[in-house]
């Protein structure tokens, strides 16, 4: 087995990971991070990440606030200040009443990280209209809403060259099924196919104003909107037919590509998808056939 690890499926010792231990470089000071669904999973991972960098952190969550509260607890004890908001990304108003609440508090935002996400997951024939509004409006409504904010923002303040080269940074998460079809998953797949040339269309309209757009594309992350493909010895198995590089992914894989999304050392990097994903879209059916 790749990396060492004799029981993927086992939940890892306490303070292990099966990836190398997280390093920022701590590149974001003075620049507040509004990170949306950052209560569990990959968002709390980006929201930890991007205070461990430097920022200030703006924690959005729509359900379980003692969650968010714990991030933010996390946050500070980095020595970062940390907001709670709750919003529903899907919807304008609450979009608006966050962003200004976290310029507000913070004074302006610097980085927009579109991370709120779900799936509701369905054969095509029993997918019933709620289940592919509820994935849309969430998905890819939610991250129209807050980057057109995030840009609102970004062009009222402008650059400021002593914290940043840029007037702003979004990212968007995307996945690897932006690229890869998913039976039994079309709405969650339709969504972050839009969620691609969002992000395009997006970084090719705001770049003139000094604001880049990006997207990561995480492939099979141990969070619990999968918890189904890893958590037992024979579901991980399976999933590892699909990753060449034999490990899951953790959502510190994907806050650490963010960070660099989120920094100036990726400058000149707009419109662009950054997989992170094990090698899942390299078709590993193909590594012995074809
Ligand atoms: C989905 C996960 C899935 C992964 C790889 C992600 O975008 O949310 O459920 O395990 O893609 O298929």
């Amino acid at each position: 087995m790749a990396n060492g690890i004799t029981d993927p499926a086992a939940p890892a010792p306490p303070g292990v990971l099966p990836r190398p231990a997280p390093r920022y470089s701590v590149v974001l000071q003075g620049q507040a991070a509004l990170v949306t669904g950052a209560n569990s999973g990959i968002g709390k991972a980006v929201a930890l990440g991007l205070g461990a960098s430097g920022a200030d952190i703006v924690i959005n969550f729509v359900n379980n606030p003692e969650a968010a509260e714990e991030v933010a607890h996390q946050v500070e004890a980095g020595g970062k200040r940390a907001i709670t908001i709750k919003a529903d990304v899907s919807k304008e108003d609450d979009v608006k009443a966050m962003f200004a609440k976290a310029i507000g508090h913070f004074g302006t935002l610097h980085i927009c990280i579109n991370n709120a996400g779900l799936q509701r997951d369905a054969p095509l024939l029993d997918m019933t209209l709620e289940q592919w509004n509820t994935v849309i409006n969430v998905n890819l409504t939610g991250q129209f809403l807050c980057a057109r904010e995030a840009v609102r923002e970004f062009t009222r303040r402008g650059i400021d060259r002593e914290i940043s080269a840029a007037a702003g940074k979004i990212v968007f998460m995307s996945s690897v099924h932006q690229a890869i079809p998913w039976a039994g998953h079309v709405n969650y797949a339709a969504s972050k196919g839009g969620v691609m040339q969002l992000m395009r269309s997006v970084a090719q309209e705001v770049a003139p104003l000094a604001i880049r757009a990006n997207a990561v594309a995480p492939g099979a992350i141990r969070t619990p909107i999968n918890r189904p493909a890893w958590q037992t010895a024979e579901a991980y198995r399976s999933l590892m037919t699909l990753v060449p590089y034999e490990r899951i992914g953790e959502p510190e894989d994907i806050a650490q590509a963010v960070a660099w999304l989120a920094s100036d050392a990726s400058d000149y990097v707009t419109g662009a998808t950054l997989f992170v994903d094990g090698g899942m879209t390299l078709y590993p059916g193909f590594a012995t056939g074809g």
